[in-house]
C-alpha cells in the first residue's frame, strides 16, 4: 500500500498534483464486462474479479487499473499468471492483442473502513460507496466513470448474520452453502460505470410497494432497514412513488428495471447515492415520523429521495465523463429535485428556501479562497468538489436555461438530450450543446457561467422621464483565485415595474438579457411614479444592488406581485438597516417594523411566506455583507432589530401562538401554520424572556410532534433560565438511544448563543454520546457550532482551536468528512484582524499536523493561499 499521506511543506508528490480538465485523454482500454464474486466477512473480505478488456484505439501501452490500499493476490491473463508491477497504487499489467480477460484477486477489512469508501462496516451491515473514486478501494480497475460494464456479482455471506444480500439490477440466483453460508448472484443488464457499483448484506427488512409506469410495467419497489425502524420509511416510499410519477410527466422519463431498491445505513458521509437500482442513503433522509421527525427533516427526506431516483436518467443513463463534469448530473439533478419539491407543495416557499441555501453557502464560497467555477478546471482531490457550487450554483445554470428557453424548449432539449446520449459518458458542453440544437438559442456567451468564478454583482438603477422609464443595468464579476479579468455573463433578469400608489404590475414582466458589461433597457407610456421590481423569482444568481429607497422597498415588500421578489424586499430592508448599526449608524427600524407588521396582518398572505419574510437574516448573511466582520457587532445589531419589531407588536405575536396545526397533518399549510407559530414563539421569548422561557417550556411539554419540540427547545437554547435544562434533560432522557435524534440535541446546543454556550460545546465534544467516527454526529455538533457565529467566533479563538483539533483528529478516520470542515476556517480573511490571525493560525496548526490526508491538505493550502 502506498502512502496517501504528505507533509504540506513538501512539494506537492505525483500523487497530490493537481489532475486538469485540459489533460482529458479517452480510456486505453474498455471494460464491457465485470464479473465479480464477493467472499464477504466483516474482518476479511475476498474479492475475486475477472474483467473483460478490450483496447481502445491503437496503441501498445500496458493495462494500468487503479487501486488504493490494496495489494494483488493473483494476477491472471486469459488464465495464465501474468507479469504485473505495482506503479505507486496502479497495478500495471502487460496485455497482449486486442482483447483480454483479466483476473485478480485482492483481501479488504470492511471492519477496519473508517474512510466509509468503499466495501465498510456500518451497524452491523457490510455496504459499499464507490462515488467517486471508491471502487478502487475494492478491487483493481480504471476506476473512471467514462469506462462503462455490464456487472455480473455474486456474494457469499453467513446467513444468520447477513440473510439479505442486494446489489445492483435483478437477483438472477440464490442458494445455500456450506458452514450456514449463503450466496446470491446480480445481473445489472445497463452497462454502468464503476462509482454506480454498490451491494448491501445484512439483517434488513423491507417496506415493499410496487410502480406502474406509463408504459404499464411493474416495478417491485423496497425499502430496506433495521426491523425496527420499518414504520418510519412510510413517508420516503411516498416520495418514491411521486418521483417515479413526476418524472414520467414532467420530463417522460420511465424507469428501466424492475426493481428498485433503497438501504438505509447509519454511517454515511454525504446524504445519499445513486447506484443503479440500489440507492443507499444516509438514514437520516430515509426514517421519519411524526414523533421523530421535523417538517424540516420530512421536506429534505422527499427532496433527497426523488434527487437520487432522478439521478436514474440524469447521472446513471446519462453519466459523466469526467469528474470536472460533475455538474452535469448534480446541477440538472437538483434542479429537478427542486421543481419537484416546488410542484409538490408551495412553490414560492420552496425557491424562497433554495436561495436562503445558495446565499449562505454557496455565495461565501464563491467570495472566498476555495472559489471555482461550476466546471471546475484541476483538483487535487475530487471529493472535495462535491460543493454548492456544482450543486445548487449548477442548478441556477440550467434554472437560467429554462428562463431563457422558456418551458417548452428546455424539455425539448431535454428530450433531445437524453435521447443523443442515452448510455453514453457526457459532457457540460453536451448538455449545453442539445439546449442549444433544440431550441435554436445561441447559448455561446451563456457558457461563461461554466468556466468564470465568482458571483456577478448587478447594479440596476431605473429612471424616469417623459413617460419613459429607462433602467440602467451594469455588471461585474469579482476575481476568484486564478481567475481576473472577467468577460461579462448572459444574466437573464425578469423585470417588472409597479405603480407606486396602487402597487399594482404596470404592463407585462419583462426578460431582460444583461449582456453587456453596462446596458440600458427602456420602458414606454409610463405615465405615473413606478417601482422596479428586478430579478423576479430570483431568475439569476447574482448580488443585486439597487438605489431603491427603504421607502421603496417597503412598497413593494407590502405589494410586489412576485412572492420572490416580496420577500427580497422585505429582506433587503432589514439588511440594509442592519449593515448600516454594524458600521456605526444608529439602527432604523420604523420601515422594517412597518413591513413585518403589514405582512402579519395581511389576509392574502399564507403564513409559511409570512414567517420567511418577517425573519431577520441570520448573523452569517449579515457577515457576508460586510467588508470586514466583527461578529460581537453583527450580534449586537440583529438582536436588537428582532428585539424593536418583537417590542413593536407583542399582541400579534402572541395572538399568532394559537394557530392551529395538528402534528400528523404534513400538508403545506399545516407546515406553514407550524413554521409562523414557531416565529411567534421566538418573537415573544425576544420580547419578554421570562414569560417567553415558560412558554417555550409549555409548548414543549404540550408539543405532538418534532417540528415544535424542537422549536421549542431552540428558543430556550439562547435563554438564560431553569427551563432550557429541564427541557434539554428531557429530551435526551427520552431519546438517547435515538441516534437520529440525539444528533437534533447536540446541534441544538451547539447552535445556542446564551453565556456559556462555548463551553458547553466543548464539554459536548467530550460527552459519552459524541462520536468521531459517525460523521452525522460531527456534523451535528461541529457544523452546527461553526455556523453558530456569534459563538464559533469567540474573541478567545477557542472556537476555532476546538474546530482545528477536531479537523486534525477526524482526518486519521475519515479524511472526507474532515475537509468539510475547513471552509468555516477559510473565511479567516473577512473578519476583524484580531480574529483573523487566530483563524489563520489555526489552519496554519492544522496544515502542520502530521500525516495530513489529501483531502484536507488540499482545502487548506487553498484556504491559506
Ligand atoms: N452522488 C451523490 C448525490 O448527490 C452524492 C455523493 C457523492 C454521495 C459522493 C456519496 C459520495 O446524489
Ligand atoms: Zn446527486
Amino acid at each position: 500500500m502506498a502512502d496517501t499521506r504528505m507533509n504540506p511543506e513538501a512539494p506537492p508528490t505525483p500523487e497530490h498534483a493537481p489532475v486538469f480538465r485540459k489533460d482529458y485523454e479517452p480510456p486505453r482500454f474498455l471494460i464491457p464486462e465485470v464479473e465479480l464474486d464477493f467472499d464477504l466477512r466483516a474482518a476479511k473480505t475476498r474479492v475475486k474479479s475477472a474483467l473483460t478488456v478490450t483496447r481502445n484505439g491503437d496503441h501498445d501501452e500496458p493495462l494500468r487499473l487503479a487501486g488504493d490500499e490494496l495489494r494483488p493476490l493473483s494476477v491472471k491473463v486469459d488464465g495464465e499468471d501474468a507479469r504485473w508491477t505495482l506503479d505507486g497504487d496502479d497495478l500495471v499489467i502487460p496485455i497482449e492483442g486486442d482483447r483480454a480477460i483479466v483476473e485478480t484477486e485482492v483481501e479488504i477489512a470492511p471492519d477496519a473502513n473508517s474512510q466509509l469508501m468503499g466495501l465498510y462496516a456500518s451497524g452491523g451491515l457490510l455496504c459499499t460507496q464507490c462515488e467517486s473514486e471508491g471502487f478502487r478501494r475494492i478491487t483493481f480497475h480504471p476506476d473512471r466513470p467514462d469506462v462503462l460494464s455490464r456487472y455480473k456479482v455474486t456474494m457469499h455471506a453467513d446467513k444468520a448474520r447477513y440473510p439479505v444480500l442486494l446489489a445492483n439490477g435483478n437477483e438472477v440466483e440464490t442458494g445455500d452453502e456450506d458452514d450456514g453460508r449463503h450466496y446470491a448472484v446480480w445481473e445489472d443488464p445497463f452497462p454502468k460505470p464503476s462509482y454506480l457499483f454498490a451491494l448491501v448484506a445484512g439483517d434488513l427488512k423491507p417496506n415493499r410497494d410496487h410502480f406502474t409506469t406509463m408504459s404499464g410495467r411493474k416495478v417491485d419497489l423496497a425499502i430496506w432497514v433495521r426491523e425496527k425502524d420499518l414504520p418510519r420509511t412510510a413517508h420516503a416510499m411516498k416520495a418514491l412513488k411521486d418521483s417515479m410519477k413526476w418524472d414520467e410527466e414532467v420530463y417522460g422519463r420511465e424507469y428501466d428495471l424492475d426493481l428498485f431498491n433503497i438501504v438505509a445505513v447509519d454511517d454515511f458521509n454525504f446524504g445519499a447515492m445513486e447506484n443503479k437500482g440500489l440507492n443507499i442513503f444516509n438514514s437520516r433522509y430515509i426514517l421519519a415520523d411524526q414523533e421523530t421527525a421535523t417538517d424540516n427533516d420530512f421536506d429534505n427526506i422527499a427532496g433527497v429521495v426523488a434527487h437520487e431516483y432522478f439521478h436514474n436518467w440524469s447521472g446513471n443513463r446519462v453519466t459523466c465523463r469526467d469528474w470536472f463534469q460533475l455538474s452535469l448530473k448534480e446541477g440538472f439533478t437538483v434542479f429537478r429535485d427542486q421543481c419537484f419539491s416546488q410542484d409538490m407543495g408551495s412553490e414560492s416557499v420552496k425557491r424562497i428556501e433554495d436561495v436562503r441555501l445558495l446565499r449562505a453557502v454557496q455565495f461565501p464560497e464563491d467570495n472566498g479562497p476555495l472559489a471555482h467555477p461550476v466546471r471546475p478546471e484541476s483538483y487535487i482531490e475530487i471529493s472535495n468538489f462535491y460543493t454548492a457550487t456544482v450543486y445548487n450554483k449548477g442548478a441556477e445554470l440550467i434554472r437560467m436555461m429554462r428562463t431563457i428557453l422558456r418551458e417548452e424548449k428546455f424539455r425539448a432539449g431535454s428530450d433531445l438530450y437524453f435521447e443523443r446520449h442515452d448510455g453514453e459518458a457526457a459532457t457540460c458542453e453536451d448538455f449545453v450543446k442539445a439546449m442549444e440544437d433544440a431550441s435554436g438559442t445561441d447559448l455561446s456567451q451563456f457558457r461563461r457561467w461554466y468556466e468564470q468564478a465568482g458571483t456577478p454583482i448587478v447594479k440596476a438603477n431605473l429612471a424616469q422621464a417623459d413617460g419613459i422609464a429607462t433602467l440602467k443595468l451594469s455588471q461585474s464579476i469579482p476575481d476568484t483565485p486564478g481567475q481576473s479579468d472577467k468577460q461579462p455573463m448572459a444574466i437573464p433578469l425578469k423585470v417588472a415595474l409597479l405603480s407606486e400608489q396602487s402597487g399594482n404590475r404596470i404592463g407585462e414582466e419583462r426578460l431582460v438579457m444583461l449582456t453587456e458589461a453596462e446596458q440600458t433597457e427602456t420602458f414606454d407610456g409610463v405615465d405615473e411614479p413606478v417601482l422596479l421590481s428586478i430579478n423576479r423569482g430570483f431568475s439569476a444568481p447574482v448580488r443585486l444592488q439597487t438605489d431603491r429607497e427603504d421607502r421603496e422597498l417597503q412598497l413593494l415588500a407590502a405589494s410586489d406581485d412576485d412572492p420572490f421578489a416580496r420577500y427580497e424586499a422585505s429582506q433587503e430592508l432589514m439588511m440594509r438597516a442592519l449593515t448600516a448599526a454594524v458600521g456605526g449608524d444608529p439602527l432604523r427600524t420604523e420601515a422594517v417594523v412597518e413591513a413585518v407588521r403589514k405582512t402579519l396582518e395581511n389576509e392574502a398572505l399564507d403564513p409559511a411566506f409570512k414567517a420567511e419574510a418577517i425573519v431577520v437574516p441570520s448573523e452569517s448573511m449579515i457577515g457576508e455583507q460586510l467588508e470586514e466582520i466583527d461578529p460581537d457587532k453583527v450580534h449586537e445589531a440583529r438582536i436588537a432589530m428582532r428585539k424593536s419589531i418583537a417590542d413593536a407588536m407583542p399582541e400579534l405575536f402572541t395572538d399568532l401562538l394559537d394557530l392551529e396545526a395538528s402534528g400528523d397533518d404534513l400538508s403545506p399549510d399545516a407546515k406553514g401554520r407550524r413554521k409562523l407559530r414557531n416565529v411567534a414563539l421566538a418573537m415573544t421569548a425576544t420580547h419578554d424572556p421570562k414569560t417567553g422561557a415558560a412558554k417555550a417550556k409549555s409548548h414543549y411539554d404540550k408539543a405532538d410532534n418534532m417540528t415544535d419540540r424542537v422549536a421549542a427547545l431552540g428558543v430556550l437554547s439562547h435563554l438564560d433560565a431553569p427551563e432550557r435544562e429541564a427541557a434539554f434533560d428531557h429530551f435526551y432522557d427520552r431519546y438517547r438511544n435515538d441516534t437520529l435524534v440525539l444528533d437534533k440535541w447536540f446541534s441544538l446546543q451547539a447552535m445556542s448563543q446564551r453565556e456559556g454556550a462555548l463551553e458547553a460545546v466543548e464539554a459536548l465534544s467530550c460527552h459519552p454520546d459524541f462520536n468521531l467516527k459517525n460523521p452525522n454526529r460531527l456534523r451535528a455538533l461541529m457544523l452546527g457550532f461553526a455556523s453558530n457565529q456569534f459563538v464559533f467566533h469567540h474573541a478567545s479563538g477557542r472556537g476555532y482551536k476546538l474546530l482545528a483539533d477536531m479537523i486534525i483528529a477526524a482526518d486519521k478516520l475519515n479524511p472526507q468528512v474532515a475537509a468539510r470542515m475547513v471552509p468555516p476556517l477559510g473565511r479567516w480573511r473577512r473578519f476583524e484582524p484580531k480574529r483573523r490571525e487566530l483563524m489563520k493560525g489555526a489552519l496554519e496548526r492544522i496544515a502542520a499536523a502530521d500525516g495530513l490526508s489529501k483531502d484536507v491538505f488540499e482545502q487548506v493550502s487553498k484556504s491559506l493561499g
